[in-house]
């Protein structure tokens, strides 16, 4: 991307976030051709080859085509849980704190949330000790939800074990699992497994396409076929239908046939990333296993946060500026070899 700057025509670095993605050539020229249909009668011939492509890649019966991982989120509760219900998820993870409480004001379901671990796994015990009993007073526990990769805790993929551990415990209770798997490909890339491996013992997941996937817009929620008719409800109620979405859709599958098995060189380049900021004195990184890389700034640095994301941004490169003095950086299919060396370089120079 380019931006024109006080007369300049600059290189914009924008690692805030996999969300800016611009679509392919390739996802351009599928959405030109695709054709379409009125998706509402079941009848856009690209949209039903996506979710089938979706269903297959996750290994479930059907899938079923959404706006955003917040609708895709928002559908799986209302899906699985009833005014009253109770949802227990962790307190770092995306639907608790940017899906605007859309569960509770929506759909009267109550998220309880536990403890994330730094590793975005939730530990067991703190699970069965959230599962409520039956009694009048108690709104009644319906479902656990995960995150995979955590988005707050660094980027973290889940392992297959954990996620099964997680389904034993919730299913033994009577309970569903979701699973919010926005960066399900990113996970099974890190971990060198098949995506299947870490949905497989969940009841649903949700992914994206319109992130490290590069597609304009969408999300792929997936679970068995009845799961997935009544879910195609609760998203026409949420205005969701979509009729000739095709256009979208098609590039969706371009994502999902040329997008996933690249995902490993943001990884490396996330680490490249994460090794050139070590370098600098003043700067603390996290642990980086995915495309997401965090940083923060040492006690000694005297310049906030606010000050050294506005310093980045006039020299091109764009970060976002989180919670407690932490930054967030994303590589992504836009960012280049050279891009994160401009990036570690503009940081240097920010800091001095
Ligand atoms: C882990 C996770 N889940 C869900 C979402 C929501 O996706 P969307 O922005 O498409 O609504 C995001 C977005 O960044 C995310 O990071």
């Amino acid at each position: 991307m380019h931006r024109n700057l006080g007369g300049e025509n600059m290189k914009i670095v924008d690692l805030r976030s996999d969300t800016v993605t611009q679509p392919t050539p390739a996802m351009r020229d599928a959405m030109y051709r695709a054709e379409v249909g009125d998706d509402v009668y079941g009848e856009d011939p690209t949209i039903n080859r996506l979710e089938r492509m979706g269903a297959e890649r996750m290994g479930k019966e059907a899938a079923l085509f959404v706006v955003s991982g917040t609708m895709g989120n928002l559908v799986a509760f209302l899906t699985h849980c009833g005014r009253g219900d109770e949802v227990i998820l962790g307190n770092h993870s995306h639907t608790f704190l940017f899906e605007q409480g859309g569960m509770a004001a929506l759909g009267g379901i109550t998220p309880w949330p536990i403890p994330n671990q730094p590793d975005g796994t939730l530990r067991l015990e703190d699970i069965e000790g959230a599962i409520r009993e039956e009694n009048v007073h108690f709104p009644r526990t319906r479902l656990v939800c995960l995150e995979n990769t955590h988005n707050m805790c660094n980027g973290t993929p889940l392992t297959a074990e954990c996620t099964a551990q997680v389904a034993r415990l919730a299913h033994t209770h009577g309970l569903r699992v979701h699973l919010d798997g926005a960066r399900i490909f990113n996970a099974a890339a890190a971990l060198g497994v098949d995506a299947r491996e870490l949905v497989q013992d969940v009841d649903s997941v949700m992914f994206c396409l319109s992130k490290g996937l590069c597609a304009p817009v969408g999300s792929l929620l997936c679970g068995s076929a009845d799961f997935i008719a009544e879910a195609r409800r609760a998203r026409k109620v949420l205005g969701g239908g979509m009729r000739q979405a095709g256009l979208l859709a098609a590039a969706g599958i371009v994502a999902l046939e040329q997008m996933i098995d690249r995902l490993a060189e943001d990884h490396v380049r996330a680490k490249r990333l994460a090794e050139g900021l070590k370098g600098i004195p003043g700067v603390e990184v996290a642990p980086v296993t995915t495309n997401i890389l965090y940083f923060w700034l040492t006690k000694e640095v005297s310049k906030t946060p606010e000050e050294v994301v506005d310093a980045l941004a006039g020299r091109g490169v764009l970060l976002l500026g989180r919670e407690l003095g932490r930054f967030r950086a994303v590589t992504h299919y836009w960012i280049s070899d050279a891009d994160i060396e401009t990036a570690i370089e503009a940081v240097r120079a920010a800091l001095t």
